[in-house]
């Protein structure tokens, strides 16, 4: 597994990913589309787009669409998430809803969100973003 810190590429290959994303999202309602991309810990990009409904709150996020893909490819049960890069059509710094948050915590100890705007982009982990995630362990 590769534990090792995200290089110059992975990042590049990410953003690409993640704006290419956002261009298939059906936002018809918000007009807001978001992109995602993830890349796993062995070294494998899904992405996902939001995906609005007309009951809206239907509506799917970007970043748990790219999870579902990444399990409908590879199965859960090895599936580590190293980082997401989000971009948004306002091209805002734009960090993950708390239900994404707490999905992608399911799937990664510490991943790095990288959120894109028209200046550049911005990275946190998942730990500042989520500190405590809800867990069963404590309870089972
Ligand atoms: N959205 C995402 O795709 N990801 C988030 O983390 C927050 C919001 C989408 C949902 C909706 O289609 C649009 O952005 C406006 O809320």
């Amino acid at each position: 597994m590769n534990q090792s810190p995200l290089t110059e590429s992975e990042e590049k290959q990410l953003i690409t990913k993640a704006e290419a994303a956002r261009k298939k999202a059906y936002a018809p309602y918000s007009q807001f589309q978001v992109g995602a991309a993830l890349l796993t810990h062995q070294g494998k990009i899904f992405t996902g787009c939001n995906v609005e409904n007309a009951s809206y709150g239907l509506t799917m996020c970007a970043e748990r669409n790219a999870i579902a893909t990444a399990i409908a490819e590879e199965g859960a049960d090895n599936l580590t998430i190293k980082a997401i890069a989000i971009a948004n059509n306002r091209h805002i710094p734009c960090s993950p809803c708390g239900a994404c948050r707490q999905v992608i915590a399911e799937f990664s100890t510490d991943a790095s969100l990288i959120f894109l705007s028209r200046e550049g982009y911005q990275t946190r982990s998942l730990s500042q973003l989520l500190p405590q995630e809800f867990s069963l362990s404590d309870i089972f």
